[in-house]
């Protein structure tokens, strides 16, 4: 093959941080455990219905019985947490989030840009952006669960209990839905090979 031309496929690669790329991995383990051992613990008193309301089926859900799904969720919440605020950092100390995060221009593009590809990659930035405040309301939920004498004033953002339960839980099929849209726009903004370049 010529040369120049493998050269020019070389450089149309994505390559991404290998930050970027460790956060990504450590972000969907962690979610998925935090996301399965939620479920199990869901399923002890279901946020709607009470223990008599709809249950998980065991194949969704880790741990055996509540303890051992709270064991789990608390455990993982360090990883997720943990590698949120890593990533934030990098973010920051790196200046990505001058660039790499949607902008008005994005918003603008949505609303008025004629070129098919300019609007598909401003949906895809705006949408990984919106995942970020998504991802801290599981924390900062989940926190005001986990110590609601010490972080009362956190609690009391949310109203009353079964309001501050049902957010968290909302978490879960909010995650899911822009895990899938962002995964469906990588695709369309940059095939097989953009997604593959932030895991490999
Ligand atoms: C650092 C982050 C998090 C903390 C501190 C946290 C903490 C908690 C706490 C304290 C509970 C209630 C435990 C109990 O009643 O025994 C809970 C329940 C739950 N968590 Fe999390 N959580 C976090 C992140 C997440 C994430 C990311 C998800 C999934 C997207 C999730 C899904 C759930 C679900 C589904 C439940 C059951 C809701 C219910 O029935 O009330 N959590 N979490």
């Amino acid at each position: 093959m010529d040369s120049s031309v493998s050269s020019k496929r070389k450089a149309k690669t994505p390559s991404q941080a290998i930050t970027a790329k460790a956060f990504h991995w450590l972000n969907i383990i962690s979610l998925l455990l935090m996301l399965t051992s939620g479920l199990r613990i869901y399923n002890a008193n279901p946020v709607f219905g009470g223990r008599e309301g709809w249950h998980f089926p065991s194949f969704l859900v880790i741990g055996n019985g509540l303890a051992q799904g709270r064991d789990w969720h608390f455990a993982m919440m360090w990883i997720y947490a943990l590698n949120l605020l890593a990533y934030g950092l990098f973010v920051f100390i790196t200046r990505r989030w001058q660039h790499r995060f949607a902008s008005s221009n994005d918003v603008k593009a949505v609303q008025v840009s004629q070129n098919a590809k300019r609007k598909t990659y401003a949906w895809h930035r705006l949408v990984y952006t919106a995942i970020v405040p998504i991802l801290l309301l599981a924390i900062a939920s989940g926190l005001a669960m986990y110590k609601p004498v010490q972080l009362h004033w956190l609690a009391a953002l949310f109203g009353n209990w079964q309001t501050l339960r049902t957010v968290h839980f909302i978490t879960v099929p909010t995650v899911l839905l822009f895990t899938f849209v962002h995964s469906f726009l990588a695709l369309r903004v940059g095939t097989w090979r953009l997604i593959k370049s932030m895991f490999v």
